[in-house]
């Protein structure tokens, strides 16, 4: 008896499908409730092998006496429609044929009829809904973006994720502010006033998920339609699409080896709302604004009356000198909104990360948060509190550090051995992708995708430019351990000699 009841218990329960009884319709209870289960069925709502609820909780749900539910059930069952299994309950059957219990999404078009208008927004940025090109697919050599996550001390984070699980109490479980989570929040602006340089309190971080997120809530609370937004050409594509999204006029600003071409900018557009720049570390072209064009920019903002989003996303790693100290602790001016991540430093399905907010934007920028998302979750932010409280996020920022600055080494030793005077190396001082830029005009996009069909990911530089530029690849290395590298590098000059 008692393991009966143990296995019963094992059981989950069924999901309840929509279907309505109606008590005063002419036909039978267990007609109706037979339908219902056909119909949802047939129409691939309910899928072979999903379970249906007990009879018991069935007639609960529906109000009506088990009866009528047992003598449904048994309809299906002897017709096939639902079958039982030992210690699984009953279900929907696993023999049926698949063109019976199809879900596919209704069609767009119904046959022999048109289909009225179906509007969407004109504003938005025409993005093209590439499938993701071939060199963003898979994993390894030289995927851009990719940490090292073999390394992550998953073991110390998860008994982090035990404790606040078992210990979570009515504030754990209930919305947490939209600024985010008061601790960690605090942690953070302490660890940013250190390692960055940044001016702040802990009442300005807002924690986001993911920069992604701070990108578009500066976007929101920034821009309008109305508004002109440099940005940097070449750039990270995400950025300029969240932007496009408010319907503002894109300003493409050249980036040169000093960083933004802020001159430029000043020239083809001297009131822009604002800018958005990486200048720790441009991305893709790996470049470090200079102190002067730092300063330059800073100027501009501050006569323009324009606004500066700083994307620090890979800030930490740094190999030949010290963290480039920030924008945002240069500005006495209150123009930057400074952003990070935790994609970089820890894992990027974490979708954790922070914007600074000049102190009389913090209340606009709550507002725009709350009516996005209420708030970020809270269990990840309470983890993460305590391992960067604990010491565990130095001590693997350290122990990373020396890992890709390996791996960088050994990436330019193989570049130069197998590439020579055929490519530049561009932005290798920081962390973990660089660019190549190619001697001789070719084809990077086709050389990306023959690449692509050897396993090999290399991202053509040309398609980062917004107005036409150079040729060239991005190469990942936080994914790549050192003996594939060189491997990887042949394999990329095999396919110049054949380009
Ligand atoms: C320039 C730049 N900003 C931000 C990010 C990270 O975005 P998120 O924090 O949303 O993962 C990336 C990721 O590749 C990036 O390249």
């Amino acid at each position: 008896m008692t393991t009966i009841i143990r296995a019963m218990r094992r059981v989950a329960s069924g999901i309840l499908p929509l279907i309505a009884v109606d008590r005063t319709a002419s036909q039978p209870l267990h007609r109706q409730i037979y339908d219902g289960y056909r119909g949802a069925i047939i129409e691939g709502r309910l899928r072979p092998g999903q379970r249906v609820p007990s009879s018991r909780s069935l007639a609960t749900e529906l109000a009506v006496s088990r009866f009528p539910v047992l003598n449904a059930y048994a309809q299906l069952l002897a017709e096939g429609y639902l079958q039982s299994r030992v210690g699984a309950g009953t279900v929907v059957s696993n023999s049926l044929p698949e063109h019976l219990t199809s879900c596919a999404p209704a069609p767009v078009r119904v046959a022999g009829k048109r289909s009225r208008p179906r509007p969407v927004v004109q504003r938005a940025y025409p993005t093209r809904r590439e499938s993701s090109p071939p060199w963003l697919r898979g994993w390894g050599a030289f995927g851009v973006g990719q940490v090292a996550v073999d390394q992550f001390p998953i073991q110390i984070w998860s008994s982090l994720v035990m404790r606040h699980s078992r210990t979570a109490d009515a504030k754990s479980l209930h919305y947490c502010e939209a600024m985010g989570y008061k601790a960690l929040r605090e942690t953070l602006a302490n660890y940013l006033r250190t390692a960055r340089s940044l001016r702040c309190k802990a009442e300005q971080v807002m924690i986001t998920s993911g920069s992604q997120q701070a990108l578009e809530i500066s976007a929101r609370v920034l821009v309008d339609s109305t508004s002109s937004v440099w940005v940097e050409d070449p750039c990270y594509r995400l950025a300029r699409e969240m932007f496009a999204l408010t319907g503002c006029r894109l300003v493409p600003v050249r980036v040169d080896d000093e960083g933004l071409n802020v001159a430029a900018g000043i020239k083809r557009c001297p009131k822009a709302r604002a800018v958005v720049v990486t200048p720790s570390h441009q991305f893709p072209l790996g470049v470090t604004m200079s102190a002067s064009r730092r300063f330059q920019l800073l100027e501009w903002a501050r006569r323009a009356g324009s606004w500066i989003i700083e994307d620090d996303y890979d800030a930490e790693y740094r190999y030949d000198s010290s963290p480039i100290a920030s924008l945002q602790g240069l500005d006495g001016d209150g123009r930057v909104i400074y952003i990070g991540t935790f994609s970089k430093v820890l894992f990027p399905a974490l979708r954790l990360g922070y914007v600074v907010i000049p102190s009389d934007l913090v209340d606009r920028f709550v507002a725009v948060r709350r009516a996005m998302d209420l708030g970020p979750p809270m269990l990840n932010q309470e983890v993460l509190t305590d391992f960067i409280k604990e010491g565990h996020f130095a001590r693997h920022i350290r122990r990373m550090r020396v890992l890709y600055g390996e791996r960088r080494r050994v990436l330019v030793d193989s570049i130069k051995k197998e590439l020579g005077d055929r490519v530049t190396v561009l932005g290798d001082e920081a962390g973990m992708h660089l660019a190549l830029m190619l001697s001789k005009e070719e084809s990077d996009t086709e050389i990306a995708e023959r690449a692509a069909r050897e396993n090999l990911r290399v991202w053509p530089l040309s398609r980062s430019y917004v107005r036409g530029g150079r040729a060239g690849f991005i190469l990942g290395f936080g994914s790549v351990p050192v003996e594939e590298i060189p491997a990887g590098v042949r394999k990329l000059r095999v396919l110049l000699d054949h380009g």
